[in-house]
């Protein structure tokens, strides 16, 4: 199949994935029919607690593991077929890197791997070197540089070929709050780019200012999906948005606010919005006795 404008970057149908147990140990179902579609250009975040199938998906998706059940696609590419690898840049959980190169060289390298060479791949890492911020750490040994650099380095080779989906399991893990933000700049100016994203993470506070829409796992499963914004809408809440509000008059708006006549005046109505964290919590909360 030919990928057309509205082909999803990545589709997830049905997928089951069932690890054998070894040793007398019981098989374990890790993601269990699992469904869900990445639109072309969009942040998409899979979040859910440790153990609960977000890196087994992303695993099946790249080709890396072989579903049980079900099928997954990229850019209308069956997972299998070496083809769908092509437009996909990925970023592991414990990205690995030999410890002697310096930060240019591993993205000479990385470059090279993908059949890249010459000043095509020369001014190619120049480019994410500078994109990344590590442009003054280019020739040091990425054995000296801190987590939040290699998350950088690792989020630069990912990019290497200008692939157009960027898979990135659990990118802001082990960062400080300051390298966190930096990756989360660069998701979104990754975005700007037209580059659609696939990213996990725990860690729900970061994804929720980069994600489009979200997908919530729990136990192998998806428990919740959709808009964020529409996710942590409260439908059965109303918000009143005031301004120049005495302390007096809330406590008197607590009885009743429509008759209230003062210099208050009613801004906004509307929904007001849970946390993503709160969300997650009851979401998964909600699926511990179905698993
Ligand atoms: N190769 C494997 N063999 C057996 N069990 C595995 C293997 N990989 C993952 N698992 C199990 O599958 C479950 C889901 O793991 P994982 O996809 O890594 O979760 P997450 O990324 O959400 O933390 C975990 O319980 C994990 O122990
Ligand atoms: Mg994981």
């Amino acid at each position: 199949m030919s990928p057309t404008p509205t082909t999803p970057a990545v589709r997830v149908e049905n997928l089951t994935k069932v690890f054998k147990g070894q040793l007398g140990r019981k098989a374990f179902v890790a993601v269990k029919d699992l469904s869900f579609t990445v639109n072309a250009g969009e942040v998409y975040g899979l979040i859910g607690p440790n153990g609960s199938g977000k890196s087994t998906t992303m695993k099946v998706v790249l080709g890396l593991l072989r579903p049980d059940m079900g099928h997954t696609h990229i850019f209308g590419c069956d997972s299998s077929e070496v083809a769908s690898r092509q437009e996909v840049g990925f970023l592991p959980e414990n990205p690995y890197f030999y410890k002697h190169l310096t930060g240019l060289e591993t993205l000479l390298f990385y470059g090279r791997l993908c059949g890249m060479s010459g000043k095509e791949l020369r001014e190619r890492a120049h480019d994410l070197l500078l994109l990344t911020g590590l442009e003054n750490a280019a020739d040091r040994r990425v054995g000296g540089y801190s987590k939040g650099m290699l998350q950088r380095i690792g989020l630069a080779q990912a990019l290497i070929h200008e692939p157009r989906l960027l898979v990135l399991d659990e990118p802001t893990a082990g960062v400080d709050p300051a390298g966190s933000r930096k990756i989360r700049d660069l998701i979104l100016e990754f975005k700007q780019r037209g580059i659609t994203v696939l990213v996990t993470s725990h860690l729900l506070e970061q994804l929720q200012e980069v994600c489009d829409r979200i997908g919530i796992m729990a136990h192998g499963k998806m428990v919740r999906e959709g808009r964020l914004d529409e996710l942590i809408a409260v439908e059965n809440q109303t918000e009143i948005l005031l301004e120049n509000a005495s302390p007096e008059l809330l406590e008197k708006i607590r009885g009743l606010v429509a008759t209230e006549a003062s210099s208050t005046r009613l801004l906004e109505m509307g929904h007001p919005r849970t946390t993503l964290e709160r969300l997650f919590l009851k979401a998964t909360e909600d699926s511990s006795d179905v698993s």
